[in-house]
């Protein structure tokens, strides 16, 4: 299993570090096996497989429920687990029994906040006390109502500076990792080169030291709007949806199941079954 310790190598070898996000055993399963370099338990989960319009109804729950499914599936790879809306913000007691969760209870490897100024001091707490912690600036879903809706981040001069000054921040602070979302490509590899973190893009262009996309999107599992940074590698949800179309068809029409998937008393198989 890859640590911190050698994503921070990657950086400096320039080899492009893969993340993924996974919800369930089954997807982690194959993003081990496909060699991603580490999974994240995205709140995205709200979203994608729970229904949600947006992450904020995610909570602490769900996501240790998901993060051990995710763990089953693959043993020997980095875990890194969302906190989840609002449970890292009121106080550094609560941010601490959100992380516990989701370091014993789950067994993720570190955690990924979304924000700046007083998260990165609930960060900086975390981390001196042993959780590794990825940051997650530029768009920050969590702040959708705030910020008025998914936008491109760090667009202006201004926001820019900001963003930079942030990004530097989290590497004294001792993050592990920064993910950046949807910000212009050049901010992104200005910032990239000033840490000597790992920084992992998502809608940030060519110049990270790594990517991330979201699970159902890389394959296709999506019936939504598809955002420009995202690239589907398969429409994994038309194999499905004929699948389950030709299942109700053939029951329909008594053609499935067929004689070789029927028991019968002279079937080794049954027998062995009744003993
Ligand atoms: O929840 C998520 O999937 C994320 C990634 C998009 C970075 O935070
Ligand atoms: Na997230």
């Amino acid at each position: 299993m890859k640590t911190t310790a050698d994503f921070k190598k990657m950086k400096q070898e320039k080899e492009p570090i893969v993340m993924v996000t996974a919800y369930d055993a089954p997807s982690a399963i194959l993003a081990e096996k496909a060699g991603v370099d580490t999974i994240l338990v995205g709140d995205s989960l709200g979203m994608v497989v729970l229904g949600y319009d947006s992450t904020l109804p995610v909570t602490v729950d769900d996501m240790v429920h998901h993060t051990k499914a995710v763990k089953r599936g693959a043993k020997d790879t980095f875990i890194i687990t969302d906190l989840p809306f609002l449970s890292y913000h009121a106080s550094i007691e609560e941010t601490f029994s959100s992380a516990r969760r989701l370091m014993q209870d789950a067994q993720a490897h570190a955690v990924k906040m979304e924000g700046n100024g007083p998260v990165f001091e609930k960060a900086e707490k975390l981390i001196q006390a042993g959780v590794p912690v990825v940051c997650h600036l530029g768009l920050t879903p969590q702040m959708v109502g705030v910020l008025g809706g998914y936008k491109v981040q760090g667009k202006k001069q201004g926001e820019a500076e900001q963003l930079l000054k942030d990004a530097k921040r989290t590497e004294e602070i001792g993050a592990s990792m920064l993910v950046l979302e949807c910000v212009p490509e050049g901010l992104v590899k200005e910032i990239t080169a000033s840490l000597t973190i790992p920084v992992i893009g998502i809608g940030a262009g060519r110049y990270t030291d790594g990517q991330v996309l979201v699970f159902h999107d890389v394959v296709g599992y999506h019936s939504g709007h598809v955002p420009k940074f995202v690239k589907q590698y398969a429409s994994i949800k038309d194999t499905i949806y004929a699948s389950l179309t030709d299942y109700t068809t053939e029951v329909k029409a008594l053609d499935f199941p067929e004689k070789k998937h029927v028991f019968q008393p002279v079937d080794e198989e049954a027998i062995s079954l009744y003993g």
